[in-house]
Order: structure tokens, then C-alpha cells, then sequence
């Protein structure tokens, strides 16, 4: 009996000295496996306990779970000190009087702003979004637009070709002449935004890389004071009421009358100088017949229809409503620029 007693002193002493010196979960498990698993020291002991006289069993029992009690509680409360200091290890060096982290939010891009709000003016007035290819073929950039061989804008100096013969549209003209070629008959009325390319310089108001708004309207006896209506109403809508827009006589290959327009605004903070803004005019007949040599049909004949065209740079156009003053903060994509659109 003494025995015993003895024996389960010596074993609950060690258990808790194992479970005293474990430094992890993993050890503190190995010394409750050593003490209470199948094989363990305090398992093995119990088994005395078949061999005891009937009388001395309840009090030998009584010490067994003690001792079983004892180790238990010893591993739980070891169990939850090295959850509490894994825990206190792993916030030490958080500094929870840091601000937060800011998940930056994304905002349109100045240029999109500007095209979406140009593309919806343009909607209320009845026009349709189009699109072309930017690799064109040399007829729709150039040759159907009665633009002849020796133009200066076909040379390679100013137009980036490739091996195969066809280029980077220099300009949004060419989805005129796509429209026309697919549209089953007029009327035709679509605004094209859209890169154009050319290899011009880089510098403040210059990119190699930039974007059109093309519009185009054909129909039966469109006429010019339609053209004039049309883009007033535009520019007004876009850079207010009190904006003035005068048309200059110009000269396009494919219009004919050509005008570019100037913009004077007067919205207060503005600059109110005339600025130059947009090529237009009335669409040459020689585009309506090799459109229509091209359907092989006179829907677009030229004695049948007339109609009005314009192109504007949506980077200048941006550029005016925000006062930018060199077009390449456009393209730098420089946070501090950007930002103040967000
Ligand atoms: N395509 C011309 C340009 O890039 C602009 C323009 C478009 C002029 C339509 C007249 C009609 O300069």
C-alpha cells in the first residue's frame, strides 16, 4: 500500500517536471503519451490494481485518479500557458496604435471621362458608337478618303506601315469609310472614338499614340448648317452655355467644304482665348463613289445623298476642360497627376 502511494508520488512528480519543461505543443503531447497513454508510467502502475486484496482497492483506486487528476490538470494548464505565449509571440511586434491601410480605390482615367461624355452628347443627338480596326489597309485611310498617293501624310516619315502593306490609321476617318461599306443604306449617323498613330515628335502637345472622336452623318440632303448646328450644340453642352465656336475654311482631302473650329470659353477660371479644336466639313463626293464603286451599289451615290464629318483630338479636348498643359501627364500614368481625378 505504502508502495504504491510511493510509487505515484514518484510518478506524478515526474510527469509534471516533463510537462514543466515541455516548450511546445508538440513535447508537452509527448509527456502526456509517456504518463497516461496506453504504455504510459501512470497506465502501467493501474494495472497493480488486479492483483489487491478487495479491501485495499478503493483506496489504492482513490490515489490512482488523484495522480491521473493531478497530470491532467497540469497538461491543460500547460497547454493553454503555450497557447498564451504563442499568441503574445505573434502580436509583439504588432503596433495596433498604426493607422489602417488605405486599399486604394481606381478611378476613370481623365481621357475615358472626357470620351465617355463626349460619346453621350453625341447619343442624345441620335448618334451611334462605331469602331474600326486601328491596322488599316492603305485604301480605307487614305484612298478612299480621296487622299492621292503623293499626300504628304502617306509618306513613311509620317506613317508607321507594315511589311504587309497596311498601317496604323493615322486618324479615326478610316471608320467612315468602314461604316459606309457595311451599313446597308443611309442614313448613317455614328461617332467613332478610337486611337490614331503617327510618328510625330513626342513633346507638350504632340503623342505617336493618341485619340480621335470621329463623327460622321449621311443622309438625304444634309446640309451645312446642319454640320454648324450639330458641333455648336456639341460644344456648348460640353464647355457651357456662353463657349463661342467659330468655323475657319480649311482645307481636308475628303471634305469639301473643310472647316476648323475654334473654341473661345468663357466659363470663368477658363483661359478665354480661341483655341483650335476639330477638322470638319461637308463629305466630298469622291468619297461617296469609291464607297460606292467598293459596295457595288449607289445607295451612297453621290447624287443621292450628302453629308457632314468632324474629327477631334480627345486628348485636347481633355486637356482644355482641365487646364493640362502638356499632353504627356496624360500618358505618365504619375499617381500625383492622376489622383486628382479620383
Ligand atoms: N481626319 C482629320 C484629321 O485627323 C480630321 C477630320 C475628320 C477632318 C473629319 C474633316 C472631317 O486631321
Amino acid at each position: 500500500m505504502s508502495d504504491i502511494a510511493s510509487t505515484l508520488t514518484t510518478i506524478q512528480a515526474d510527469a509534471i517536471a516533463a510537462i514543466t519543461a515541455a516548450t511546445d505543443e508538440r513535447s508537452l503531447d509527448d509527456a502526456r503519451v509517456a504518463f497516461l497513454g496506453k504504455s504510459g508510467t501512470l497506465t502501467k502502475a493501474s494495472s497493480v490494481m488486479k492483483d489487491l486484496p478487495k479491501e485495499e482497492k478503493p483506496k489504492v483506486g482513490q490515489l490512482l485518479n488523484q495522480a491521473r487528476q493531478a497530470i491532467t490538470a497540469e497538461l491543460d494548464a500547460k497547454r493553454e500557458a503555450l497557447i498564451a505565449e504563442a499568441d503574445a509571440k505573434s502580436v509583439a511586434d504588432l503596433d495596433l496604435t498604426l493607422p489602417g491601410r488605405t486599399l486604394p480605390t481606381g478611378a476613370i482615367h481623365p481621357l475615358t471621362l472626357m470620351q465617355d461624355r463626349v460619346t453621350k452628347i453625341f447619343r442624345q443627338l441620335g448618334f451611334a458608337l462605331a469602331t474600326g480596326p486601328e491596322v488599316e489597309t492603305e485604301w480605307h485611310c487614305f484612298d478612299a478618303l480621296n487622299t492621292p498617293a503623293d499626300h504628304p501624310a502617306r509618306n513613311e516619315s509620317d506613317t508607321f506601315y507594315f511589311d504587309s502593306g497596311k498601317l496604323l490609321r493615322t486618324h479615326t476617318s478610316s471608320v467612315q469609310i468602314r461604316t459606309m461599306e457595311e451599313t446597308a443604306a443611309p442614313p448613317v449617323r455614328i461617332i467613332a472614338p478610337g486611337s490614331a498613330f503617327r510618328r510625330d515628335e513626342i513633346d507638350a502637345t504632340h503623342l505617336s499614340v493618341f485619340n480621335q472622336i470621329e463623327g460622321l452623318y449621311v443622309a438625304e440632303n444634309v446640309t451645312l448648317s446642319d454640320l454648324k448646328g450639330t458641333l455648336e450644340f456639341f460644344f456648348k453642352s460640353l464647355y457651357g452655355e456662353s463657349t463661342e465656336v467659330r468655323f475657319r475654311p480649311h482645307f481636308f482631302p475628303f471634305t469639301e467644304p473643310s472647316f476648323e473650329i475654334d473654341v473661345k470659353l468663357t466659363a470663368a477660371g477658363k483661359d478665354a482665348k480661341w483655341i483650335e479644336i476639330a477638322g470638319c466639313g461637308m463629305v466630298d463626293p469622291a468619297v461617296f463613289d469609291e464607297v460606292s464603286k467598293a459596295r457595288g451599289n449607289e445607295a451612297f451615290g453621290s447624287d443621292k445623298v450628302t453629308g457632314f464629318a468632324f474629327g477631334m483630338g480627345l486628348e485636347r479636348l481633355t486637356m482644355i476642360e482641365y487646364g493640362i498643359a502638356d499632353i504627356r501627364h496624360l500618358i505618365e500614368n504619375d499617381q500625383r497627376f492622376l489622383n486628382q481625378f479620383a
